[in-house]
């Protein structure tokens, strides 16, 4: 497995353009099954993630081709409405395909989904919302199984504002008779953009991004090229990489709204932040702050996709924190690594106190899941002396060219091919 090596203590000082959002290109991929038209989504990242997204449409029957940064869909001939668990067992995404193989094929087949193992993360609520729009759903060997006459519009109520749920409603309702009224709506940036992408299709979707989202159905879609937004949680990844570094970085293309909280906590951290149009510009030096008290929520509070790297910045900053991970369990499986590199966290159940230390040291450490792995990057960068990161293959995931982007910013950073 590959690992990167890494040589701690170096300030960052640079620009970073950023990737289009993980978030938001995956479930477009899915949206590209709802028409036989050709789709376009510009500037995709070149991360594990898209790449699994591409196999999957592939094995529908689906074409994809990437041409110069740009992912191009025809589904024309996509005749299988079947993923194997091969597939959706890498990639816990892959469960938008049921809302999309719904519209498209009135009839879906897909294993369990898997994904980062950062707990249970389970499905109910994707479920009963499509049982709600007219689907039956049976499980057998490990495969759900969704079929239905016509999707009809419904009323919808989630009990808890989940982003892949409130997307999977979005896809099975575009083309549903008549009209979805979707409360309790997940509200974030990426579920906007979703939005925007269907509508440029022909679809007649409103509200995302507040709890309420009307999906009138339409009797058909068509082609599209669209540009996704810029990666707000590669963005607080950067921001905090500088925070614990210390000097300058400026990340460009994502609007602070869409990280406020970040930024209203690294400016208590003591850092300076200044933010105009699409850019944003932090500085550090000196020791920090601990941050009091953060706790995880859905948008626009803070990213449970943040989490792991503010704790890595906690870790040396003066004072003691709290961090409550309020979205998924397990979330903190990265900490017992972060202690191999001297840092002071305890774990009780969803709360991290940390206790800040001057510094931490170089260390062999292994990176579980993707954010838990960018962490121990940024403590990497951050530590005295050398350390190692082992499994790449998760922050592979999720961040393209990441070590590229950080040697730019003067990090010292090799990886080691296996
Ligand atoms: C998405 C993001 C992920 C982010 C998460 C929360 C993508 C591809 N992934 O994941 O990076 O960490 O939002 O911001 O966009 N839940 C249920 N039942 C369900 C669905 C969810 O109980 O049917 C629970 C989950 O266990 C979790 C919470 O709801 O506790 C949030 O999950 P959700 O918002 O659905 O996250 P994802 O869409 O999986």
């Amino acid at each position: 497995m590959d690992k990167f090596i890494i040589e701690g203590g170096r300030r960052l000082f640079g620009s970073i353009r950023l990737q289009s959002a993980k978030n938001s290109v995956l479930p477009l991929f899915a949206a590209s099954v709802l028409t036989d038209r050709e789709v376009t989504i510009r500037e995709v990242p070149d991360i594990a993630d898209v790449r699994c997204m591409a196999r999957i449409l592939r094995e529908l029957g689906a074409s994809v081709r990437f041409e110069e940064g740009n992912a191009v869909i025809d589904s024309s001939n996509a005749s299988s409405h079947r993923i194997s668990s091969a597939l959706t067992k890498e990639l816990r995404s892959s469960v938008f395909m049921l809302g999309s193989l719904l519209t498209r094929f009135h009839r879906a087949a897909i294993a369990y989904p898997g994904g980062c193992d950062i707990g249970l993360r389970p499905i109910d609520l994707h479920l009963s919302a499509l049982k709600r729009l007219g689907v039956d759903i049976s499980e057998r060997d490990g495969y759900i199984l969704c079929e239905c006459e016509r999707l009809r519009g419904a009323e919808l109520v989630l009990d808890f504002p989940s982003v892949g749920a409130t997307e999977n409603i979005m896809l099975a309702g575009v083309k549903a008779e008549g009209t979805t009224v979707l409360q309790g709506a997940a509200k974030e940036p990426e579920i906007v953009d979703l939005q925007s992408f269907l509508n440029a299709m022909g679809a007649k979707v409103s509200g995302a991004g507040t709890d309420t989202v009307v999906i009138q159905g339409v009797p058909s879609l068509g082609g599209v090229s669209f540009a996704p937004m810029k990666d707000r949680i590669e963005a607080g990844t950067f921001l905090i990489a500088c925070a614990i570094c210390g000097g300058e970085v400026e990340v460009k293309g994502v609007s602070a709204e869409n990280i406020g909280l970040l930024i209203h906590k690294l400016r208590e951290n003591g850092c300076k932040i200044h933010t105009k149009n699409d850019k944003i510009r932090i500085s550090s030096y000196g020791r920090l702050k601990c941050n009091r008290r953060i706790e995880t929520m859905p948008f626009p509070g803070f990213p449970t996709d943040l989490q792991a790297q503010i704790v890595a910045l906690n870790a040396i900053c003066e004072g003691g924190a709290l961090i409550v991970e309020n979205l998924f369990e397990t979330r903190f499986k990265y900490v017992p690594e972060l202690l191999k590199m001297g840092a002071d966290i305890e774990v009780r159940g969803r709360t991290a106190f940390v206790r800040g230390k001057a510094g931490l040291h170089g260390a062999s450490v292994t990176a579980g899941d993707l954010r838990g792995g960018a962490a121990l990057v940024l403590a990497a960068l951050g530590a005295e002396g050398v350390s190692e990161v082992n499994d790449l293959s998760h922050i592979d995931r999720g961040y393209s060219s990441f070590r590229e982007k950080l040697l730019s910013l003067g990090a010292k950073i090799e990886r080691v091919y296996d």
